[in-house]
């Protein structure tokens, strides 16, 4: 095997997706297009990326940080000139390299492992990545020899006549070079065309003229051909990257009861007999472990559930559930909170930047905020704990076995001691000892007939 190098062209503005945002960035399953390209060439053994970055270069730079390195495309004078801006790091190597465009990325590890195999093994100077498709409208066209099948050139959509815009087998514009032949070519690329731009599809006919061989590896799987140019076609990658993880997760045995309504993005890991309900999405890097249920209607992000927890038309974010926990209906954790095993939070409860011991409830209608509760708690209908005096946050604290009555207000700081019960109604501003009754109301009165005497006035 040769020294294997990567080209990833991501300097164009992506005109036609109408974004402030440069198209590369536009996310596929929770993930930026040029992050899914990054990350299949180095998965299929491509040490050296090099990115061309030019249309919001800082932002993409940003965003892939040190995985590779960077060259600028301060024109974009089209893909051939932005290849060539890579020289300075390339031109004088021998061995393979891959050019992909960060728009393309349905194209798989094994695909471009098996494109630079097939052209290592046919010793030839490139190899296109090609594909049939139904609609080729807008795409480079394969010309090939009618009588040998070889690969002539490539024709851009806009400058093919209605013959060769006939022709189904399409540039995916993912290649093998030789490296040095490469960047030989590219020199004699010129901007004679309808775009006035360098193409580096150009290239193939060049080396051909020369006599060189050029060949083609066809993809079978016409999704992977994908090039995401507007927010349909971002669109469409989405469904089909959607369809390819839940599959993936289908075979490692968890339950999706409707796919189509089930988004599960493509840095979260899933355990068997995991059962996935409508209207469910997981997004960032989420675990779910074994034998646990989510939805109807919920929301997991950057997360971890344990086994057999039960999550229903509630919200997760940045946060981790231990096992055995019951979550919802309607409830809301909200980010660095801690729910620990066989813990319940029923409906109508939210909790922020706390932890919930083993075994502890709040079932209904409650706000923990900034709160640290022991094991085996019991919070009462309605209570709430005060976190936030108006200039800061404070601490909560409830110890093992405490009881909070209904609709008591813990006010921050303060602490609850073990086995302590706290009478319904309470508003609590001192800290209460362990296994003591904490009565912070105002005694009832009752002015036995005074409705009758009322009346008769
Ligand atoms: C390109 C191919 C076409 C192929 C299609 C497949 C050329 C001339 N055409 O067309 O044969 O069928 O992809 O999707 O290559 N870019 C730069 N600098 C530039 C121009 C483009 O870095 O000056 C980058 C873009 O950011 C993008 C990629 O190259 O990631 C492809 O450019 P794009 O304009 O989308 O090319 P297509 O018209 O799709
Ligand atoms: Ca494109």
């Amino acid at each position: 095997m040769s020294n294997r190098y990567a080209i990833i062209l991501a300097a164009g503005q992506g005109t036609r997706m109408k974004s402030k945002l440069p198209k590369v960035l536009h996310q596929v399953c929770g993930k930026p297009m040029i992050s899914h390209v990054l990350e299949q060439v180095q998965s299929a053994g491509f040490e050296k990326s090099t990115v061309v970055i030019g249309h919001q270069g800082e932002e993409v730079k940003e965003t892939l940080g040190d995985r590779c390195q960077f060259v600028w495309q301060h024109e974009q004078l089209g893909t051939g000139h932005a290849v060539k801006q890579a020289a300075p790091h390339l031109a004088d190597r021998s061995g393979t390299t891959l050019v992909i465009s960060a728009d393309t990325p349905m194209i798989s590890a094994e695909t471009m492992k098996a494109l630079s195999d097939y052209h290592e093994d046919r010793g030839a100077k490139v190899t296109v990545l090609t594909a049939r498709v139904d609609d080729a409208t807008g795409l480079g066209r394969i010309i090939r020899d009618p009588e040998s099948g070889d690969v002539l050139r490539i024709v851009e959509h806009k400058d093919a006549t209605l013959k060769e815009r006939g022709i189904s087998e399409i540039n995916t514009a993912t290649y093998c070079f030789d490296n040095e032949a490469l960047f030989a070519a590219l020199e004699k690329v010129t901007n004679e065309n309808a775009q006035n731009e360098y193409y580096l599809p150009d290239v193939l006919e060049i080396l051909k003229n020369e006599g060189e061989r050029v060949a083609a590896f066809e993809t079978h799987d016409g999704a992977e051909a994908m090039g995401v140019n507007d927010r349909l076609a971002l669109s469409q990658a989405e469904q089909v990257m959607r369809k390819r993880i839940n599959e993936h997760w289908m075979k490692q045995g968890v339950t999706f009861i409707a796919p189509d309504q089930t988004y599960v993005s493509a840095d979260s890991e899933l355990h068997p007999d995991t059962i996935l309900h409508p209207g469910t999405v997981i997004r960032g890097k989420s675990i779910v472990h074994e034998g646990s249920e989510i939805g109807p209607n919920s929301e997991i992000e950057d997360s971890t559930i344990g086994s057999y927890s039960t999550i229903k038309q509630s919200v997760v974010i940045k946060s981790t559930v231990g096992r055995d926990v019951n979550i919802g209906p309607f409830a809301h954790v909200r980010p660095e909170s801690t729910i620990h095993d066989e813990a319940k939070l029923g409906n109508f409860v939210e909790v922020k930047k706390s932890t919930i011991g083993k075994g502890s409830k709040a079932n209904h209608l409650s706000y923990l905020g900034d709160a640290s509760i022991g094991e085996n708690v019991n919070v009462g209908c309605g209570s709430i704990t005060v976190n936030y005096d108006g200039k800061e946050k404070h601490v909560t604290t409830i110890e093992d076995g405490a009881f909070i009555g209904c609709n008591a207000n813990l006010v921050a700081p303060v602490t609850i001691g073990k086995g302590a019960f706290v009478a319904a109604g309470s508003t609590i501003t001192d800290d209460v000892p362990g296994d003591s009754l904490a009565l912070a109301r105002a005694r009832q009165t009752n002015k036995t007939g005074y409705m009758n005497k009322n009346d008769k006035k």
